[in-house]
């Protein structure tokens, strides 16, 4: 049956099956928001989105992600009994078979788990660098980088994601990894229909898949898979399969890793066998911080995504008491700004804290944002240093949010760094290859391809974790209730975009829905341009950016969020509606 739903046609048609109320009284039906009701909002003429839509509403639990069927992988599950985390870890296994752009069990990724009962967690399943990387690996005779750290077997960091769902399942979830796996195993088995978000994406990356043995999987004599395909993947069920009986052992020290060797090894890749039995996901600290009374969860490196996000937040209460009017000039000029200063760090300071010493209690504190806000003058932008550096993050990942019936919050992003990953696909065990080692810098202190200069703190080294932008977050409200799960994907505009969510539901009281279609804009300290999303800004706002100063550019789209928050009754939950459609939410 469907949900209770507030939603319009356009949401409804992305809603999974949802199950029945269940009699039991929730604390998703006690707990009223403490926040202040929603503001309207209204958007520059011409901007795709409409303001006041409505977003999908669960009483009880809501999932958010970039595939409808995984959300309701998750959904299967909590309405199985299973909490947030048994939801979480389904979702992620069902986005490796049904969203295959970036769902993946052959990449990592990060999760923050906000437990009802006040604990909270964050577990680091990013990939490491393998043994035998160095540090000038991907750079030709003349030192310039080469294109061998995006595609083909070289680029593949150790993969993380199955030891990191496992181990949360273990320490947080209630269900048993067959549990949780069924969705996932069942849609590789008997199949799912290919939208046509799949087909357009195979058809757009044939160029780049079709060079190695994803080309028989997911093309047919060169056709991308039709829509209303009937798409099986058996040796990926296998895969899921020997996972589910044998736990994360049948990935780093049986069969499956056995295999991914074997193939790296004919391709000329260097991950071993060592390199996967010495695999371990990490639990960390998360980065606790606070805005306008606002508690938020966020993740620590190898994420930089916590750390920014927080630095940014810090950096714009300390410049106002009030924002400027959401869409002047003046508002996106102190945006882009704080952005600006915390990119900078960001690029120069932010690697593996396991090689490099981070300084985050510096980054993230009230202090320093404050010295930092001072140095915004709000009539003149500032340039960015000649010798400022920027690291580039592939911008294609994967953001899920889980609330479940207790108001237990997971938020989790995943990546394969680019879309397909390195291209690289085992076809034995069904699975793509990430492209990780790409988020390394390539030639520290020197441009790379794109004619970037990257930072030391993030050179290659064997066994290191490369920096992510990755930003999951989970929100609290000034009563310390459970208020906001967001992150999203899109390399370093993950970061941006997740901020301007946050900021528009806390500072421009918007609706969930509102906040994730108002435009969005982005800045990275290098290039030193204000991004800004296409028809996103008035034409008077776009005249006083430039008489301060900004150099605009203008982007189709910035990141894919996928976010849930609480409101009156229960939670609304909104997939990125940048992405035509694909995404979905799933709830009660
Ligand atoms: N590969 C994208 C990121 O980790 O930020």
């Amino acid at each position: 049956m469907r949900c209770s739903l507030r939603t319009t046609t356009a949401v409804v048609l992305l809603l999974g099956a949802c199950r029945a109320p269940s009699n039991s009284q929730t604390r998703a039906l006690a707990i009223e928001p403490t926040v202040p009701p929603r503001q309207s909002v209204t958007f520059p003429d011409g901007w795709r989105f409409k303001a006041g839509e409505k977003a999908a509403f669960g009483e009880h639990f809501m999932i958010a992600s970039n595939q409808g069927l995984a959300s309701d992988a998750g959904s299967e599950v909590i309405r199985a009994g299973g909490n947030a985390v048994d939801a979480a870890v389904a979702v992620g296994f069902a986005l490796a078979v049904v969203y295959p752009v970036a769902g993946n069990i052959g990449g990592g990724g990060f999760m923050v788990i906000r437990l009802a009962d006040g604990r909270s967690a964050t577990i680091d399943y990013r990939e490491v660098a393998p043994r035998a990387a160095s540090r000038n690996m991907y750079l030709d005779a003349s030192g310039n980088p080469t294109d061998e750290s995006i595609i083909g077997y070289r680029a593949s960091g150790v993969p993380g994601a199955v030891a990191g769902m496992a181990e949360a399942l273990s320490k947080y979830g209630t269900m048993s990894l067959a549990q949780v796996m069924a969705p996932a195993i069942r849609m590789a088995r008997d199949g799912f229909v290919v939208d046509s978000s799949l087909h357009l994406g195979l058809r757009s990356s044939f160029g780049y898949i079709g060079k190695f043995d994803a080309r028989d999987i997911f093309y047919n004599n060169g056709e991308a898979l039709a829509p209303g395909t009937v798409f099986r993947q058996p040796a990926l069920a296998r895969t899921l399969q020997l996972i589910a009986e044998q736990g994360p052992k049948a990935f780093y020290r049986g069969e499956v890793g056995d295999s991914l060797v074997a193939a790296m090894t004919r391709g000329g890749g260097i991950i071993t066998k060592q390199d996967l039995e010495l695999y371990q996901p990490l639990w960390r600290t998360p980065i606790k911080s606070t805005y306008r009374g606002y508690s938020m969860f966020s993740m620590p490196p190898a994420s930089s995504g916590g750390i920014v996000v927080t630095q940014s937040l810090n950096i714009l209460e300390a410049a106002a008491d009030t924002l400027p009017a959401w869409g002047t000039a003046a508002y996106a000029h102190l945006l882009g700004s704080a952005f600006q200063r915390a990119f900078i760090d960001r690029n120069s300071k932010l690697g593996d804290p396991a090689f490099v010493n981070v300084p985050l209690d510096q980054l993230t504190s009230k202090g320093y944002a404050r010295t930092l806000a001072k140095t915004i003058d709000p009539n003149h932008k500032t340039p960015t240093p000649p010798n400022g550096s920027q690291i580039v993050d592939g911008m294609h990942t994967t953001h899920y949010s889980v609330v479940d019936d207790q108001g237990n919050a997971v938020a989790t992003t995943t990546t394969l760094n680019n879309g397909y990953g390195s291209a690289v696909y085992l076809k034995n065990v069904g699975f793509f290859m990430n492209d990780e080692m790409d988020d390394f810098a390539s030639a520290p202190g020197k441009p790379n391809m794109f004619g970037l200069v990257q930072g030391e703190a993030n050179a290659i080294a064997p066994g290191k974790r490369m920096l992510s932008a990755m930003s999951p977050t989970i929100v609290l409200d000034p009563k310390g209730e459970l208020f906001l799960v967001v992150g999203g994907a899109g390399g370093p505009r993950i970061i941006t975009a997740t901020s301007q969510v946050i900021l528009n539901v806390i500072d421009n009281r918007m609706s969930l829905a509102d906040a994730m279609r108002a435009p969005r804009l982005h800045h990275q300290a290098l290039p030193d341009t204000l991004m800004v999303e296409t028809n996103g800004l008035t034409s008077e706002a776009e005249a006083g950016l430039k008489r301060i100063g900004h150099a605009v550019r203008y982007l189709s789209g910035l990141a894919n969020v996928n976010a849930v928050m609480r409101v009156k009754g229960g939670w609304e939950g909104v997939s990125e509606p940048r992405v035509g459609g694909t995404g979905g939410t799933s709830s009660r």
